[in-house]
Formats: structure tokens, C-alpha cells, sequence
């Protein structure tokens, strides 16, 4: 079974087809970053727009690149949620539209599934249950995986998801759009000159709180000298203060649950220092850590091929209706 995937959720066009038995057969990514840069973050309105002239070349390319005829497309995945709403419309309508002309069934996949599953596209792919912390621009989550579709939510962020927190910092800073990697660059700079808070962590519990800790670095940031050093002194107190608060909270979920597998996903798993802390704790406390590959930590369309795949093979589809929900709990799954 060939199946397409699409994600369209924010500001990159990811495409991709995934074979039941063979696996990943291509994918592509098309990234809205430059033309948002200018306005120092995403623009719905232009992300929407830019969906609709890159999808259907991407999809014809991705057929092109892997040899295969329309024909030979089995179902059609796509992210239906969260996200922006007219970003998402255009990956729902095409999906449902393509789907619907070539008579093949269509999955509507959540992005954070798509997320969660990513890990399972490497060659050593965890195996069932795991504890999955989802770290993205739009949220924050801890999720006990029993299976595909077999999620409860251990915890979640109760304000600015951390990819939000390391943007919105990172705009503090002067640094540009989008602000996760150009912080974590400037941080590679800098050592920590003060401790910066760890929320929540000294309660119990599994939620986050980020928005505090922004708060805490504007003022530090407001009352330094601003010099490029401290600056990233700064960033580099703050990326710590994250990597350790995702670290001790993880450290929580796995003893609670007592599994012994940690899958980390989404944009902010990219970044190497959160990486060593998860790894360190990981170590300490016997247990695995996976990660997707660095290209399928953002966005794309491969995780979102891959579970829609997973859960057309569970016999699932959807009706003929466009679906598209821009707010969507996982635990609503
Ligand atoms: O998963 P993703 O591509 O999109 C959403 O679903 O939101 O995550 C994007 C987020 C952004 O906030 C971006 O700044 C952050 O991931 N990010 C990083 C790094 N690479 C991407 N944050 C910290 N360090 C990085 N290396
Ligand atoms: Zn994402």
C-alpha cells in the first residue's frame, strides 16, 4: 500500500509517500522560513497562500521522483490538525479532492501523531509503550504510547509551548525568525552566569510552564549591558534552564510509568543541548532515547504518510467531508 502524505499545518509544504512493506519511498519539503523572516515571524495569511502554489508541484514531483503513476497511490494522509486553519484547508481540500478523483480513501492525521511517530521511520525504531515528550512551536506534551492511536496525556505545557518560548526569547534577543535554532547558535557562545529558574519542578506533577521563564530572561536581559557576550551568557542560561526542566520532568514520566523508552519529537528535539540532557538522564535511569533524524524533527510530510498509513492499515478513513481543526487535544484520539 503506497501512501501519500501532506502537511500543511504552518509554514513548510511537506510531501511524502511511505509503502506499508517498503517503507519511505521519497519525500520533499518545501520551507516558508525566508518568506516570513521579513515580518519576524509566521503570517497565516501568506502561509496559505504559499501552500496552495507549492502543494500540487511538490505532490507531481514526488510522484515523478519515486516512478510512480498516480494509479498507484493506495490512500492520501493528511494534517488535519492543530494548525493554522487556512494553512490546514489547503492540505485537507487537496488530499480530499485528489482522494476523491483518483477513488481512494483519505485519512485525516494529527500533527502531533505524526510527531510522536516519527521516531518509527529510523532503522532501530522503538518499540511499544514508550513515554513520548513532543516539544514543537505550538506545544508541549508528555504522552504514555501503549500503541498507534493509544495515547494518554501525562502532561502538557499550561502556556508558551517551548519551540513559543525559545522564539519569543529569541526575538527578545534581536535574534531573527524563526528564533529556535538562532538562539541555540548564539547559546553555543555563552555559559550560563546565572541560574535561571526550572518551573514546576519543584512540585509535583508533569505540566510545564514556559512563560515565566521568558519573562525572567527579558529582565535579565533588560538589566544587563547587552553586549554580544552577554547576550550569550544569556541564551545560553535559558537554553539550560529548558534542557534541565524537559529533563527532570522526563526522568518524572518514565518513573511513573515505569517504562524504559523515551522517544523525543518535534522542532525543538533538534537542539543538541536539550539532546545531552535527555541523553545523561536517560543513561542514569537504564532506559533508551530515540529521536527521529534531524530533517524529521520539524515538519514534514513523511510522519504524517507514515501514520496515516498506520491507521489506514487499522481499516480507518474518512468521509467525504473536508476536515480540518485547527485546535485538536491528542487525547481526543
Ligand atoms: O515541530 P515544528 O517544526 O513545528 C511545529 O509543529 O510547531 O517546531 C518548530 C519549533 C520552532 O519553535 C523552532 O524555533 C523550534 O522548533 N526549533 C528549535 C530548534 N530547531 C527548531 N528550538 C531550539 N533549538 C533548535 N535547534
Ligand atoms: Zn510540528
Amino acid at each position: 500500500m503506497y501512501v501519500l502524505g501532506i502537511e500543511t499545518s504552518c509554514d513548510e509544504t511537506g510531501v511524502a509517500i511511505y509503502h506499508a512493506k517498503q517503507g519511505l519511498i521519497t519525500h520533499s519539503l518545501y520551507s516558508q522560513v525566508e518568506m516570513h523572516s521579513e515580518y519576524g515571524g509566521v503570517v497565516p495569511e501568506l502561509a496559505s497562500r504559499d501552500h496552495i502554489r507549492k502543494l500540487i508541484p511538490l505532490i507531481k514531483q514526488s510522484l515523478s521522483d519515486s516512478g510512480l503513476k498516480n494509479a498507484d497511490i493506495n490512500g492520501i494522509a493528511y494534517t488535519a490538525g492543530p494548525g493554522l486553519m487556512g494553512a490546514l484547508l489547503v492540505g485537507a481540500a487537496t488530499a480530499r479532492s485528489l482522494a476523491w478523483t483518483w477513488g481512494i480513501p483519505a485519512i485525516a492525521v494529527h500533527h502531533m501523531e505524526g510527531h510522536l511517530l516519527a521516531p518509527m521511520l529510523e532503522e532501530s525504531p522503538p518499540s511499544f509503550p514508550f513515554v513520548a515528550l513532543l516539544i514543537s512551536g505550538g506545544h508541549t506534551l508528555l504522552v504514555k504510547v501503549d500503541g498507534v492511536g493509544l495515547y494518554h496525556l501525562l502532561g502538557e505545557s499550561l502556556d508558551d509551548a517551548a519551540g513559543e518560548a525559545f522564539d519569543k526569547t529569541a526575538k527578545m534577543l534581536g535574534l531573527g525568525y524563526p528564533g529556535g535554532p538562532k538562539l541555540a547558535k548564539l547559546a553555543e557562545q555563552g555559559k550560563p552566569q546565572v541560574k535561571f529558574p526550572r518551573p514546576m519542578t519543584d512540585r509535583p506533577g508533569l505540566d510545564f510552564s514556559f512563560s515565566g521563564l521568558k519573562t525572567f530572561t527579558l529582565n535579565n536581559f533588560n538589566a544587563s549591558d547587552k553586549t554580544e557576550q552577554n547576550k550569550a551568557d544569556i541564551a545560553a542560561a535559558f537554553q539550560q534552564a529548558v534542557a534541565e526542566t524537559l529533563s527532570i520532568k522526563c526522568k518524572r514520566a518514565l518513573q511513573q510509568t515505569g517504562f524504559k523508552r523515551l522517544v523525543v519529537a518535534g522542532g525543538v528535539s533538534a537542539n543538541t543541548q536539550i539532546r545531552e540532557y535527555l541523553t545523561d538522564m536517560v543513561t542514569k535511569e537504564r532506559a533508551q532515547i530515540y529521536y527521529p533524524r534531524l530533517e524529521f524533527c520539524t515538519d514534514n510530510g513523511a510522519m504524517i504518510a507514515y501514520a496515516g498509513c498506520q491507521r489506514l492499515l487499522a481499516g480507518q478513513h474518512q468521509g467525504l467531508e473536508i476536515f480540518a481543526r485547527p485546535r485538536w487535544p491528542i487525547n481526543e484520539l
